[in-house]
């Protein structure tokens, strides 16, 4: 029997590799990716040998991460519950392939993850293992054995003497973290009282607003089918795109979030985020579609949003529902492509430009200054009077307002 294990290297992940070896008597292959959490991944080698691991997979996805999630995700401007990113959520259908992948190339028949059984990770991953290996067994320690606080995780190294560096090598923070390209996550700790504020020394990525630079930053954005391509008119990847305004907006105090939500399996949640990158990314590509969308379409793609970010925060990534809403809102950036123009400065990201070759904006019929003809004013009087038609019928037959 052999089992595929998403590995962090840390401890937890440490314990349940022995966990695994120990309970199950099987032979655990790790999976370590680097996805932008800002770590090494290298180090991860060194501790799974010393844990008997013999296959240990070591992947750098951080590109296919940003091309083939994050910017499909941004295509839609997606948030959860109108505030939250999704930063997390878009990181684990990523994972669950890749463990799968890795699962029929080493033949193994299992997968095992980190995840609580409180949480919406578990069904993320686990949702998307069985849509891409329906007969694959899924082991989650963390709903099957009593190691459930510091001290019992502790004690468990000791006993099975897994390195002490595992546990010692810096300070636990109190926070649980997750961290990828997109964003960094902080829950527990004194955020499960949700009136008290977050310290000031939990943020790790940006500078608070107060503190940011006096002078803005203006940038501009190449958006070509709906995604950024270049920066300043410097061409780049997505994930180096995605780096660059990561940094760009943590200096400019952009990004932070506080926000009560509702996890999947039924419970409020607190949670912090820094997603400065993305804040950018979701205003930025608003602006160019309200150059080059059509209306109708814009507005369909509105009321699409919320569906579509239900799907991937429940974990339905691998879904025929999500591939249905993901090719309509495909269908819809042909021509989203032109320069956005963004001032950044003290926690905001303001939008003071845009211009498109394709452009749907027509200044000859906008304007408020003669227009020569292009626009007559006379037609608006039957349009209205048409749209008003029910309502006069309504008010002559005595239906009062209220
Ligand atoms: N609440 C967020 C979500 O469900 C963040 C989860 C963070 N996960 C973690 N393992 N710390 O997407
Ligand atoms: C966890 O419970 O493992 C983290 C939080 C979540 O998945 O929602």
């Amino acid at each position: 029997k052999k089992v595929v294990l998403a590995y962090s290297g840390g401890l937890d992940t440490s314990v349940i590799v022995k966990w695994l070896q120990e309970t199950y008597n099987c032979e655990v292959v790790t999976f370590t990716a680097d996805i932008g959490q800002g770590e090494e991944v290298e180090p991860a080698r060194a501790k799974a040998q010393a844990l008997g691991v013999k296959e240990i997979y070591i992947e750098d996805l951080r590109e296919e991460f940003v091309r083939d999630y994050v910017y499909p995700m941004f295509r839609a401007n997606t948030i959860y519950e109108g505030e939250y990113l999704l930063g997390t959520s878009i990181a684990r259908p990523l994972i669950a392939k890749r463990l799968i992948e890795i699962a029929n190339e080493t033949g193994a028949d299992a997968i095992s993850h980190g995840a609580t059984g409180k949480g919406n990770d578990q069904v993320r991953f686990e949702l998307g293992a069985y849509a891409l290996k329906p007969g694959v067994k899924v082991i989650a320690p963390w709903r099957e054995w009593d190691l459930n606080s510091r001290e019992k995780l502790m004690a468990y190294c000791d006993e099975h003497s897994i390195p002490v560096d595992f546990s010692s090598k810096k300070k636990k923070s109190p926070y649980s973290m997750d961290a990828n390209l997109l964003h960094i996550s902080y829950e527990g700790g004194i955020l499960e009282d949700p009136w008290a504020e977050a310290e000031e020394d939990m943020w790790r990525w940006s500078v608070s607003p107060e503190a940011a630079p006096d002078q803005p930053t203006y940038i501009e954005l190449t958006y070509e089918k709906g995604d950024i391509v270049a920066i300043d008119g410097q061409a780049m990847k997505p994930h180096e795109v995605l780096e660059a305004l990561n940094k760009l907006g943590g200096a400019n105090g952009i990004g932070r979030l506080d926000i009560v939500e509702n996890r999947y399996v039924g419970m409020k949640s607190r949670g912090c985020y820094e997603t400065p990158g993305g804040t950018i990314m979701l205003k930025a590509h608003r602006a160019i579609e309200s150059l080059t969308l059509d209306r109708e379409a814009a507005h369909l793609k509105d009321e699409l949003m919320p569906k579509y970010a239900k799907v991937i925060y429940n974990g339905y990534w691998w879904s025929p529902e999500r591939k249905m809403l993901q090719a309509a809102i495909d269908a819809t950036q042909d021509n989203v492509s032109g320069v956005v123009r963004i001032k950044l400065y003290k926690g905001s990201a303001t939008v003071v430009g845009r211009q498109s070759a394709e452009s749907l904006f027509d200044e000859s019929i906008a304007t408020f200054e003669d227009d020569a003809g292009a626009y007559d004013q006379k037609d608006a009087e039957g349009f209205i009077k048409l749209n008003a038609l029910r309502l006069r019928i309504a008010a002559g037959k005595g239906r009062k307002q209220d």
